[in-house]
């Protein structure tokens, strides 16, 4: 039952004689119950009183009624649980102040057990509903922590250490030059983590801010590659980047294909061993084009997708580790990483596949994977043209 300090309810009645047998019967249990004999007292009462969670409120009373109070109640940002109590001839409204907004109703005349026992359901429901929001709020903090708390600095040290990097502090040599790179590209790597990470979270709440415009896709790919192209050399795989003239234009977001293209990349380079190669194409297909075909019917197609006249297929190939074909569908799950290469191990967190995902489908395409374990991996995105 009720726990230290006690509950407080306010019991929002006209007449006198319930009120008090209600109040009594919620102090035998060790709330804290009070009294409003009206409408508008008890609305200044639960609209100032932070410490009121709980409200038993009648439906007929003179002046403001119950279903009024409950209405202001729901429109201002006080959170407090409502029974109605309904006398004979309000049951209907009862159950209709149910839809607005009431946890419960209680028929008049009450048994007192019945009460009490709902308004311990209630009470219950409530601190649920409390933990719920702290939970919610405590993610949102954290979300909050990561962008600016943790990705601000990182950026900071990555600008001093390029200071150094280009010798504007005093001469360095070539090693000194190929470390602090490699400090550079770890503090991206967790920056993109970073970013991977809010912006799933952004797609999850909706509120992922796209800016979605006719590109010319090997514009934007050619850049990506060439950011790539020194870390490959340094882990000695050779990248390359094929693509025939006549690409059409897609429509997407310039910085979410920039870093669906960075994630693919950089996973290829992180399962790939030296000595391995790494291929980024962009062709234009047709609808009669076999490659449409290989879609895995576990891929969700956006209505009409395949009626499309034409389509630009992105491929990431690696000759790397591969996957086993029956995680193919799994890795683009939140926090997914296949068994078999050791992606923990790898410093990543599992979440880049999924922010490539959710991305695709925003701009109104499908992304999936095909390998052999052994055999290497290719990613492919398959995106409708601008006509
Ligand atoms: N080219 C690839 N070759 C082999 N395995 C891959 C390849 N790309 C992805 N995978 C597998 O899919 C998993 C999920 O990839 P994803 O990019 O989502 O996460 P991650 O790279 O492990 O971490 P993060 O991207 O968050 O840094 C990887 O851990 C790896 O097991
Ligand atoms: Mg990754």
């Amino acid at each position: 039952m009720a726990t230290q300090p006690p509950d407080k309810i306010l019991i929002v009645e006209d007449e006198p004689d319930i009120a008090l047998a209600l109040k009594i019967a919620l102090e035998s249990v060790g709330y804290e119950p009070f009294w409003a004999g009206d409408g508008e007292k008890a609305l200044q009462i639960l609209l100032d009183d932070n410490d009121c969670h709980l409200a038993l409120l009648d439906i007929r009373m003179p002046g403001i009624d119950g279903v009024e109070v409950l209405k202001r109640l729901r429109s201002s940002n006080r959170d407090v649980a409502v029974i109605m109590m309904s006398g004979h001839g309000s049951e209907e409204l009862a159950v209709e102040c149910i839809k607005i907004g009431a946890e419960d109703y209680l028929s008049k005349p009450f048994v007192l057990d019945d009460m009490l026992q709902r308004v311990e359901r209630a009470r219950s429901h409530r601190l649920a509903v409390i933990e719920k929001k702290r939970l919610e709020q405590e993610r949102e903090d954290f979300f909050m922590m990561l962008s600016h708390d943790m990705k601000n600095p990182m950026t900071a040290v990555i600008g001093s250490i390029d200071i150094m990097r280009e010798g504007r502090l005093g001469p360095v040599n070539e090693e000194q030059v190929d470390y602090l790179q490699s400090a550079i590209d770890s503090c991206n790597e967790v920056i993109l983590m970073i970013d991977n990470l809010l912006d799933i979270r952004r797609f999850e709440v909706g509120k992922m801010q796209l800016s979605i415009q006719p590109y010319q896709p090997v514009d934007i790919i050619r850049k990506v590659v060439a950011q790539f192209s020194r870390a490959a050399e340094r882990d000695g795989i050779r990248l390359s980047l094929e693509f025939k003239d006549g690409i059409p234009d897609i429509a997407v977001d310039r910085n979410a294909l920039t870093r669906i293209m960075g994630n693919l990349l950089g996973n290829a380079l992180k399962f790939t061993p030296e000595g391995g190669e790494i291929n980024v194409s962009c062709n234009r297909i047709e609808p009669s084009d076999a490659h449409l075909t290989r879609v895995p019917s576990y891929v969700s197609l956006p209505d009409g997708f395949l009626e499309r006249q034409c389509f630009v297929m992105l491929t990431v190939r690696d000759n790397g580790n591969g996957i086993p074909s029956d995680e193919l569908k799994c890795i683009f799950d939140r926090y997914m990483q296949s068994s078999s290469n050791g992606g923990r191990e790898r410093g990543g967190a599992g979440l880049g596949l999924s922010f490539c995902q959710l991305a695709v489908e925003s701009f109104g395409g499908a992304i999936w994977a095909e390998s052999e374990a052994g055999q290497g991996s290719e990613f492919i995105i398959l995106l409708p043209c601008v006509t």
